[in-house]
Parts: C-alpha cells; sequence; structure tokens
C-alpha cells in the first residue's frame, strides 16, 4: 500500500532515511483553529463528528489542502476506547472531556467491556478508509490511540486534572488495581492500532499526554511497561510508530529501547540534548512551543529555524510542534510555519 504514495517523505524519516527535505505535520492539526472545521462543528457535537466517517474524513483533510501538511491524522479521540469500554462521555463546551462516572473501584474495573475495534468503533476504522479513499495517496495516514497510563487518567479522574490525586492516589494504595486497569487498556490500545493499520493507516501515533506528571522512577513502573507491550504488539503490522511521552525526556534513553521508531518530543525538553540522550536510535519528532504560533511571522520564523538547527542533519527527524496546536492560532501562521520548514529544511539538506 505505502509504495503508492506520492509523498513517503514521513514515512522515510520514521525509517531513518535520508529525505530531500524534513516532511511536517502538527499534533491536533485538524481542529478549531480553522473555520472551515468550525463550520463542520456548528452542524455536529464533538463526538458525532468522531463517530460519522463522512464528517471525520472531511475535517481529517482539511490540513492537507489549506495548510499543506506532509500527512493526514485520522480525526477521532483518545477517549474513544474508555468509551466503547462502556464509561458514558461527554465533551462539555469550555471544560473538556467529561466521564459521567469515573472508575471508582477494582470491581469498576473488573466490570469494563473489552473492546472489539472491528464492531465497537467501526466508525474510527471506516474513516480512515474514506480518508485513504480520497487522498488517494497524496500523502500517508497517521492513526492513533491513547497510552495506556494517559487512559487510565482520565477514566480515574473523570476528566483532566490539575494534581491527578485520584490516579495516584490509587497508585500508591493499590498499585495492583491500577495495574489491573493498565494490562485491559494496552490490549484495547494495541487492538485498536492493528485494526487501523488493517484499515490503511500509513504510520501510528500513541499520545502519552500525561506522562510528565509522574515521577521518572513511577513512570518507568507504571506507564513505560504498558506503552512497550502496546508498541511490541503493534511493530509486527510493520508500519512506523510514534511515541509522544510528553515531558518525560527523563526516560528517553530507556524508551529509546521499547521498540518505537520516533520520539516526539516536548517543547519543554531540548531537541539536541533528546538526540543525545538516543543517538541514533530512534527517528526524533518535534518540539516548536506552540505559542510560537502567536508571535509576530519573524519571531516564530526564527523559532523555527532554531528548532531545524538543534534536529541538525540527523536523518530520522519530523518536524511538529511539542504539543497541539491551540485553538486560537492564526491560520496563516500555521500556512507560514509549514511553507518555512519545507524550503528551509530543503535549504540546509542543500548545504550538508
Ligand atoms: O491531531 C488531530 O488533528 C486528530 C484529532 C485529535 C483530537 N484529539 C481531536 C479533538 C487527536 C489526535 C486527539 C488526541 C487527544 N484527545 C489527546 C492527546 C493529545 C494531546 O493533545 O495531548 C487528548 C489528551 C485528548 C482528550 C481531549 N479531547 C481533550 C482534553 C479535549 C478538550 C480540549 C480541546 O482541545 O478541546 C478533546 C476535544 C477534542 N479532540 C477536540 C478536537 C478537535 C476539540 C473538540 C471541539 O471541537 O470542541
Amino acid at each position: 500500500m505505502n509504495n503508492k504514495l506520492k509523498n513517503d517523505l514521513l514515512l522515510k524519516a520514521c525509517r531513518r532515511e535520508p529525505t530531500p527535505r524534513t516532511p511536517i505535520w502538527i499534533m491536533r492539526q485538524a481542529g478549531r483553529y480553522l473555520p472551515e472545521y468550525q463550520k463542520v462543528r456548528a452542524k455536529a457535537d464533538f463526538l458525532t463528528m468522531c463517530h460519522t466517517p463522512e464528517l471525520a474524513a472531511e475535517v481529517t483533510l482539511q490540513p492537507i489542502d489549506i495548510i499543506g501538511v506532509d500527512a493526514a491524522i485520522i480525526f477521532s479521540d483518545i477517549l474513544v476506547i474508555p468509551a466503547a469500554m462502556g464509561m458514558p462521555l461527554n465533551f462539555t463546551e469550555g471544560r473538556g472531556p467529561v466521564f459521567e462516572k469515573p472508575l471508582q473501584s477494582a470491581a469498576e474495573i473488573a466490570a469494563l467491556r473489552l473492546v472489539e475495534p472491528e464492531s465497537d468503533l467501526s466508525s474510527v476504522l471506516d474513516a480512515i478508509k474514506l480518508v485513504k479513499k480520497e487522498l488517494d495517496g497524496r500523502v500517508p495516514v497517521i492513526g492513533f490511540a491513547g497510552a495506556p497510563w494517559t487512559l487510565a487518567s482520565y477514566m480515574i479522574e473523570g476528566s483532566g486534572s490539575k494534581n491527578f490525586t485520584k490516579i495516584k492516589g490509587l497508585m500508591y494504595s493499590e498499585p495492583d488495581t491500577l495495574l489491573s486497569l493498565l494490562n485491559k487498556l494496552s490490549d484495547a490500545v494495541a487492538d485498536l492500532l492493528l485494526a487501523q493499520i488493517k484499515a490503511g493507516a500509513d504510520v501510528v501515533q500513541i499520545f502519552d499526554s500525561w506522562a510528565g506528571i509522574l515521577t521518572p522512577e513511577y513512570f518507568k513502573k507504571f506507564s513505560m511497561p504498558f506503552l512497550k507491550d502496546v508498541v511490541q504488539k503493534v511493530k509486527k503490522a510493520g508500519v512506523p510508530v510514534i511515541l509522544f511521552a510528553r515531558d518525560a525526556g527523563h526516560s528517553f534513553p530507556e524508551l529509546a529501547e521499547i521498540g518505537a521508531d520516533v520520539l516526539s518530543v516536548s517543547w519543554t525538553e531540548d531537541l539536541e540534548q533528546a538526540r543525545q540522550a538516543v543517538g541514533s536510535k530512534v527517528g526524533l519528532q518535534g518540539n516548536l512551543d506552540p505559542s510560537a504560533l502567536f508571535a509576530p511571522k519573524e519571531v516564530l520564523l526564527r523559532e523555527t529555524k532554531n528548532v531545524l538547527q538543534k534536529a541538525g542533519s540527523h536523518p530520522g527527524y519530523i518536524f511538529n510542534l511539542g504539543h497541539g496546536i491551540l485553538p486560537k492560532t492564526p491560520v496563516d501562521n500555521a500556512k507560514a510555519l509549514v511553507e518555512f520548514v519545507k524550503e528551509e529544511s530543503a535549504k540546509m539538506n542543500t548545504q550538508n
């Protein structure tokens, strides 16, 4: 399937092969900063969009046409897994995702349903098939899922959280109960990613957005083993795996060993130091501060050049932000960023 791609820069970078320029895509590239997204969103609530393949496909394709990125990431959400396990989920305006009944006991964890992606999440898979068809090989499609630790955080806290006292309370007082949830989630995450690959995803990314709330020791006990488990299962399908463990740079040397092809670097970390930590074992992705997109254009481009320089000429590099693009980002700046990375990285490559 991959050899039909007209633009395979992302796949080449994931395999750490040299590319004539640096590929770029943007985490959360399909979203509220785009007026075209708002237009679709005005007609349907967020979860309806996620579960209507035609709408999901439409907004997935928008950033390819509008800002010119080198990959499409399927429009969905990491929380479709807990919802499919039987936890009612609401997205409230201004508050983000909220679970009606957060998990409170070992019995509730034991009662969670096993997820069968082909039946429970068929809308996500159908959206991928539709996007593949409509793209006709223009750019690769990225599938994704949340990491077990990050999903467990939402399921136990019930929403985003400042101090994560509920999940950390469980971690310190009943570690085995938490481990049983993380094991269940590992299976569900791996199965969904494998189903996405079967439906046509060319690359997959795992989002461990809350990795950084753990101490380095507890990250290695309660997140990393499950990341490794998911990566090892998914790797067998033969497509590249990108891992975004936000603010877990303390564990880059260990994360470089779990089998992921690329590590995504947060903006709070230094790209040069990340490269020193991982050597040539994995590719790197990142890590412009999303807020730089609110700066005057010359400042944005200066900061972007700084990121490209820190990435250097090492093969296996994908430009991205250090976290998702923010809702009020000026679209013209997103376009200017993409154009600049394409031109500047091509120049830097010819200079080598
Ligand atoms: O990257 C993409 O363009 C693909 C789509 C995508 C969404 N969510 C769409 C979305 C992806 C990859 C995600 C992942 C996701 N979802 C993460 C991990 C990435 C990260 O940013 O750390 C997390 C933690 C979630 C959970 C989630 N979903 C939150 C906290 C929120 C509310 C905050 C927010 O950004 O609005 C969502 C809602 C959500 N997911 C929106 C979109 C486009 C906004 C929904 C709307 O239109 O109101």
